[in-house]
């Protein structure tokens, strides 16, 4: 995938050349930081390859990937804040490796640094536009899996609805940005936005796996950090679904947030559960059923098969992820 390689080298070229390093050093260190870090790019090489596919210019697609990469980096900041969460990257986390309140100015300055990204471009209104809802999506998805946290029952649907509005419609519209660079008729705007809903919901599932499977040292996150904030992801609704009524009477204690044990026991004990059940299987099962979904988005779009190869082939990458 010779062109995806070209492509991700071009921007991350571009990217090196953005002056995050602005004044006061306190306010733009951390955003530097963390947008220069070694992160996969997976929004910007979806607006810069739906850019390309419909034959857009990549000077017209560049900043708003960048706006898009940015606005990602300010969620992530203000998450790990949120989740408590130590390392992201292989690094200490913003609010850690400073404190939380610089973390909160930072996240919020790379926003309007999004923002200012977003209108370099010939269709600004629309990139804006699109981004502004995209944020409030990802803002609402947000607050649902905070009180997903100490909520008792969380269905599978409203799971579903709360990843694809925190994770799923930002790599729609991302897509959905390159194809309105590029001046893509709406249709096809709206057939490539429901292939990155589908790889979405499929990379939020994966994410949920890799945090309790991974090593940090290839995931780059602290693995187990989901258990220890209660979170009720996939894996933990399935495996409620398929347990023993002992089973799920520990499980729901143990999530419950009422318990007192010590972190690292309470994700073996956990890990061991979903082991036992296959939940891991289970969650891989939605994953190729959201990724049929997404190329059948992808098959609709009105362009011949050809165009499509460099956007199939980035998806079939992602799904074989490991970070
Ligand atoms: C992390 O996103 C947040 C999720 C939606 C799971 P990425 O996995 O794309 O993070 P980076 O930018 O590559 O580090
Ligand atoms: C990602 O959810 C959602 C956003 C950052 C908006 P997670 O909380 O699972 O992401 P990671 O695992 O910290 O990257
Ligand atoms: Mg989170
Ligand atoms: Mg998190
Ligand atoms: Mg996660």
């Amino acid at each position: 995938m010779e062109k995806i390689q070209q492509l991700k080298e071009r921007f991350d070229a571009f990217m090196k050349g953005v002056d995050f390093q602005r004044s006061p050093e306190g306010l733009y260190e951390p955003v530097a930081y963390t947008v220069l870090q070694s992160g996969k790019r997976l929004r910007p090489m979806l607006c810069l390859l739906a850019c390309d596919m419909f034959g857009g210019e990549y000077h017209e697609a560049k900043y708003p990937a960048l706006a898009l990469e940015t606005a990602h980096n300010f969620t992530l900041i203000h998450d790990d804040i949120m989740d408590q969460a130590p390392i992201r990257r292989g690094k200490e986390t913003v609010y850690k490796k400073w404190n939380t309140n610089q973390a909160i100015l930072s996240g919020d300055a790379a926003l309007v640094m999004a923002y200012d990204f977003a209108t370099r471009t010939h269709r600004p209104v629309e990139v804006l536009t699109l981004l502004n809802q995209v944020l409030l999506e990802i803002c609402e998805g947000q607050q649902m899996d905070m009180e997903f946290e100490t909520r008792k029952e969380v269905s599978i649907p409203e799971y579903l609805e709360m990843i694809r509005l925190k994770t799923a419609v930002l790599l729609a519209t991302s897509l959905q940005i390159g194809a309105v660079v590029a001046d893509a008729d709406e249709a096809d705007q709206h057939r490539l936005y429901d292939f990155g809903i589908g790889i979405g919901m499929a990379f939020q599932l994966q994410d949920d796996i890799l945090d309790c499977y991974s090593d940090v040292a290839v995931f780059g996150k602290v693995t187990g950090g989901d258990i220890v904030e209660n979170k009720k992801t996939l894996m933990y609704l399935k495996a409620l679904e398929l347990a023993s009524p002992a089973q799920r009477e520990r499980l729901s204690e143990l999530f419950s947030g009422d318990v007192t044990i010590n972190p690292q026991k309470k994700i073996d004990e956990v890990i061991a559960i979903y082991d036992d059940l296959h939940v891991k299987e289970e969650v891989e099962k939605l994953m190729a059923e959201y990724y049929r979904q997404a190329y059948a988005a992808l098959d609709a779009v009105s362009l011949p098969e050809e165009r499509k190869t460099h956007l199939r082939g980035y998806a079939d990458m992602l799904s074989g992820r490991n970070k």
